[in-house]
């Protein structure tokens, strides 16, 4: 098992590039099951999560090739329609291919992704929203059936605006009989991303990035390209990474409007933000204020961004409040960020973040994704050094992490079985 061992006090300066958004690719991935032939997505970060999604097509019967940053998808074979356990289990993304299956063939069998560290994430909402273009699900052995001989538009109105089941709404109805409305629709980034690629396909998709997207249904959609936009949560966690050493660095590729409330949030703390040629440039120089803030669906605060904020403002003059709105065990790694000797306390789906002056390096283990991303911010400002254990967590969502941190002056090595440990 790889680990990373991180020397903390090193200002962070300089420029690094921001990855293709995992969120968006993973989601047209999905989607170019529905058009017949070769699908081109440039930009296409090299993580983990998109190998799985790559395995879950290839399971289907596409085939799957990387060229440089471009992934090839051939489509133009007849499908198997059923996605297993043993990749959906990996990565719950793979549930998204439910919406292309029953878009191109009116038939899925997908295992159901069950709960993770973060919270139950049930997909009641995919189900009855769905069911409403006409799909009729049965249950067995932890898989969902959906059939559906023909999909007809209708309008549906979502009790949360999930990206889950907006995506899957969206990748049903494109080629179903008459108009869909979804309202209550989610407004992420990526959900505009994948209402262009479809589009490019062919598909009549009007509204995307707005609360209300209607699709017309069209008789056949086409493979297309598309060129994945940079990762807004990449972007946010190197933003924090900087902010937490009081250091200055250029993000390239960030895009301002995909985190207008994060970067409200961030000046708040004394922090300094602007628009470059290239992306965004944040810095401080003194110890940032205490600032409270809540996660909600974009374009509020993100929860994708909740853990890594934390680690920031661990070390923040005064008490900052933070409110998880998204999902219900979002603070697992505050334990680890304790032992770090952070104070920090829970009450229910707040954190109580009274700021300290320093961290202090030692032993920690990731417990997610952003819980990782986090930990390594701590780190990296903590005084003394780091170990990071169970990083296969971060590798799903962060391409060349370690690598992009020592262009900005971090003192982090990944040590895996095979390389000799040392002390960066
Ligand atoms: C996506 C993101 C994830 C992010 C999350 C919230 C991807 C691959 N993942 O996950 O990184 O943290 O959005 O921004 O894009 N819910 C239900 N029933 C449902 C569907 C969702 O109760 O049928 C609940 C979930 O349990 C959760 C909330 O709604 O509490 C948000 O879920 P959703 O927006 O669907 O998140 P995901 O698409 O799973």
């Amino acid at each position: 098992m790889d680990h990373f061992i991180v020397e903390g006090g090193n200002r962070l300066e300089g420029s690094v590039t921001i990855s293709g958004a995992k969120n968006s690719v993973l989601k047209l991935m999905a989607a170019s099951i529905l058009g017949r032939g070769m699908t081109h997505l440039s930009n296409v970060p090299r993580i983990a999560d998109v190998f799985i999604m790559a395995d879950v097509l290839r399971e289907l019967g596409a085939t799957v090739e990387f060229k440089d940053d471009v992934l090839e998808i051939d489509t133009s074979s007849e499908l198997r329609t059923v996605a297993s356990y043993e990749l959906v289990r990996r990565m719950r993304a793979s549930f998204n291919v439910l919406g292309p299956l029953l878009g191109r063939y009116g038939h899925a069998r997908v295992a159901l992704p069950g709960g993770c560290n973060i919270g139950m994430r049930p997909v009641d909402l995919h189900e009855r929203s769905l069911a409403s273009l006409g799909v009729a699900f049965s249950f067995d052995h932890g898989y969902l059936e959906g059939v559906a001989p023909e999909l007809t538009g209708s309008r549906i109105v979502l009790d949360f605006p999930s990206r889950g089941a907006t995506e899957n709404l969206l990748t049903a109805s494109v080629m179903a009989r008459g108009t869909t409305v979804i309202e209550n629709a989610a407004r992420e980034p990526d959900i505009i991303d994948l209402a262009e690629f479809l589009n490019r396909m062919g598909a009549r998709v009007h509204g995307a990035g707005t609360s209300t997207i209607e699709v017309e249904g069209v008789e056949e959609l086409n493979s297309a390209s598309y060129v994945v936009p940079s990762d807004p949560i990449e972007a946010g966690t190197f933003a924090l990474a900087v902010l937490a050493t009081r250091g200055d660095g250029e993000l390239v590729g960030a895009r301002p409007g995909d985190l207008e409330v994060f970067l409200n949030k961030i000046t708040q703390t004394g922090a300094l933000w602007t628009e470059t040629d290239r992306g965004i440039r944040v810095s401080i120089s003194t110890r940032p204020r205490s600032v409270d803030f809540v996660t909600l669906p974009h374009p509020g605060f993100p929860t994708d961004l909740l853990a890594q904020m934390i680690s920031y403002l661990a070390t923040a003059d005064g008490t900052s409040i933070a409110t998880e709105n998204i999902f219900e065990s979002r603070y697992m790694y505050v334990a680890e960020l304790n032992r770090m000797g952070a104070d920090i306390s829970i009450e229910g789906h707040h954190a109580v973040i009274r700021g300290i002056p320093k961290l202090q390096g030692t032993q920690v283990r990731a417990t997610d994704l952003r819980a990782g991303a986090a930990l390594l911010i701590a780190a990296l400002s903590a005084d003394g050094p780091s170990e990071i254990h169970d990083i296969h967590h971060i590798d799903r969502g962060y391409e060349d992490l370690d690598d992009k941190l020592r262009q900005l002056g971090a003192r982090v090595s990944r040590i895996s079985e095979t390389s000799p440990a040392f002390l960066p």
